[in-house]
């Protein structure tokens, strides 16, 4: 196993925030990414297609061999992780549970959440946080309009620092002190939301937890890779390579050389 790559979804693109997450904590790993960018946003649609699409990336991925699948995307982890985890004998990582364990942590009486609409409409966050914190006072937003302005490139645009103080401002006059970015573009987004709100709300990144958690299971199976390696990551697209090419630049500060198209895997789910 420890020679296995790690495998990694998103609805597309903003997956590259975990990507670049789990690189930093996990240098010598080898990284399988998929972007299921033929079928994006996977924030608007409804839980059922939302878990067929997931369970598509999944089977892509095994094809590759992979070790471990992180489902980067937090529309996706929302709605079909158990579905995942369970189907599959491998580990299935999702994006939710480290981000909440993160924010209960952080100890603040009030946690905002903010993510797609998909991911809010979910409860997922504010389900797993009062889990771990019975009582956690706990308030969701969905703020659709930051992944275009990601994908636009307006990080430090006036129009961005706008839309962050409509959708954000509010949730600090109700006095949260934690909050999560709930969704894989918003960490590009992170220093601008800590200049509008200050430095006293504690921003929870679920890329950087995330990546946090996949070490700690690689290293309690002992899966974690051996240094030296080569690591040579793949990445593989749904549509439009090109765009993913030069649109990733915003995510991982560099482009990407080499983006595979891949046909997506359609299945259909059981009736219940
Ligand atoms: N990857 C999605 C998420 O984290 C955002 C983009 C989309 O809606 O597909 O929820």
């Amino acid at each position: 196993m420890k020679n296995k790559a790690i495998g990694v979804f998103d609805s597309g693109i903003g997956g590259l925030t975990v990507y670049k997450a789990l690189k930093e904590k996990l240098p010598d790993e080898k990284v399988i990414y998929l972007g299921d960018t033929a079928r994006l946003p996977y924030g608007t649609k409804s839980a059922e297609t939302i878990i067929k699409f997931s369970e598509g990336n999944a089977l892509f991925l095994l094809t590759k061999s992979v070790k471990i699948i992180v489902v980067a995307c937090n529309s996706a982890s929302s709605y079909a992780l158990p579905y995942l985890q369970n189907k599959f004998d491998i580990p299935v990582v999702g994006v939710i549970e480290p981000g909440a364990e993160a924010a209960v942590h952080a100890g603040k009486a009030k946690i905002g959440i903010i993510g797609t609409v998909a991911t809010i409409k979910s409860g997922a966050y504010e389900k797993a946080i009062i889990e771990k914190k019975p009582g956690a006072r706990v308030l969701s937003k969905a703020c659709p309009l930051f992944v275009p302005l990601v994908e636009e490139g307006w990080i430090e645009h006036k129009v961005t620092r706008l839309v962050i103080e409509e959708y954000l401002l509010p949730l600090k006059e109700q006095g949260i002190g934690t909050l999560v970015l709930g969704c894989t573009h918003y960490p590009v987004l992170k220093e601008v939301i800590a200049e509008v709100l200050g430095k006293e709300i504690k921003l929870i990144d679920s890329a950087l937890t995330t990546a946090k958690k996949v070490y700690a299971i690689l290293k309690s199976l002992g899966w974690i890779g051996e240094s030296g390696n080569p690591v040579d990551d793949e990445f593989f697209v749904t549509d439009f390579p090109e765009r993913f090419k030069q649109v990733g630049e915003i995510f991982l500060g560099r482009k990407i050389d080499k983006v595979t198209a891949a046909s997506f895997y359609t299945v259909s789910l059981p009736q219940a």
